[in-house]
């Protein structure tokens, strides 16, 4: 049965990305796709008093399963509610591949999807998107759409490099689809290897440095479509410190690299109103639960590793919010 997200307590992305765009921040969107991360997610942005996007990819719809994951969504919003956390709270459809699919979501409580039509050609792109956005906004949900292709694994193609987007473009897509924000690649990537080591430069701790995003294209992309909402994707910073658990309780992450937590504060302080974050998240889990396992390896309760990452997952979120996105307290 159809179900309306006004009707789940959900709000759509269109208000958020204006105070955002106003206040100089970035609303943050995290990937979920288990009770332990929604539950920090909630936690981390309520206790921070910031608005969120709690996203889902088509690969956590079909893990969590399509009916269970729009029940914890909306149990997320009442649990915000009992805790006194008054925070926006937006369910948004990451990386959608199809018309069917945002349609799918857009029945079953979604206030805002995404058509990534970025693998396409730019025509194909445009009138998939357009389409979308056709049958989004009779029920008031708001669409991001893509153009440029971000290196690593998007949508299930794999692009060795980035195809940074053409400003030249951005006009005309927005007029054409009628988007009410735009995903851009000016550098970041997917996943926790965003760069080779030898695109980088070693700092004197030894610690590899990526190259910087490319601002200027950010800057030319603000002046063609001033005061139009920009998400960022692939924007985790693979923090050295999880790494690092990880790789001493038996893990083997080599030469991960993330983006610069400096450089995402600079983009979120621009028209850059949404900032995805999904592998941070994954990392501070593995780092917990691996670090469990090594130093009591006779635990096996589920709730004695899960609880203590989650917990760990709220912190990080928390700091994020106040140091890197800008949103917190500013509910
Ligand atoms: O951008 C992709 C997100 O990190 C979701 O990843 O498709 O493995 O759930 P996933
Ligand atoms: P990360 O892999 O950098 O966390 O990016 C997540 C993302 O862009 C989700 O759409
Ligand atoms: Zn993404």
């Amino acid at each position: 049965m159809a179900v309306s997200y006004q009707d789940l307590g959900f709000v759509n992305t269109r208000e958020m990305f204006k105070q955002a765009m106003a206040g100089g921040y970035a609303v943050p969107a995290y990937n979920f796709n288990n009770m332990e991360q929604l539950q920090a997610i909630i936690n981390g942005c309520g206790q921070s008093r910031s608005p969120v996007i709690i996203q889902v990819s088509s690969g956590a719809r079909k893990y969590a399963n399509q009916t269970m994951l729009r029940y914890m969504a909306e149990g997320a919003v009442r649990m915000a509610r009992e805790l006194g956390y008054e925070m926006p709270i937006a369910l948004h459809l990451d990386h959608g591949d199809t018309f069917e699919l945002c349609v799918s979501c857009i029945e079953s409580g979604f206030s805002s999807v995404m058509i990534d039509g970025s693998s396409h050609p730019y025509e194909k792109n445009v009138e998939l998107t357009a389409r979308v956005v056709e049958y989004a906004h009779r029920y008031d949900v708001t669409v991001e759409g893509e153009l440029g292709v971000l290196a690593g694994i998007e949508d299930d193609v794999e692009a060795a490099k980035s195809i940074y987007t053409d400003p030249e473009q951005v006009e005309d897509f927005v007029r054409q689809t009628g988007v009410d924000s735009l995903a851009i690649s000016i550098g970041t990537s997917h996943g926790a290897y965003k760069f080779k080591p030898e695109q980088c430069t070693v700092n004197d701790q030894g610690v590899l440095v990526p190259p910087p995003l490319r601002f200027d294209i950010l800057e030319e992309i603000e002046r063609r479509i001033p005061g139009f909402p920009i998400v960022l994707h692939g924007s985790s910073s693979v923090l050295p410190k999880y790494v690092e658990i990880i790789n001493n309780n038996g893990g083997r992450l080599e030469a991960a690299v993330g983006i610069p937590e400096e450089q995402l504060r600079q983009a979120a302080k621009s028209a850059v109103c949404k900032i995805n974050i999904d592998s941070d998240g994954r990392l501070v889990m593995t780092a917990i639960i691996r670090k469990i396992f090594n130093e009591k390896p006779a635990e096996f309760d589920p709730r004695k590793y899960l609880g203590p990452a989650r917990e760990e997952l709220t912190r990080m979120i928390m700091a994020k919010n106040e140091k890197v996105l800008g949103s917190a307290g500013r509910v």
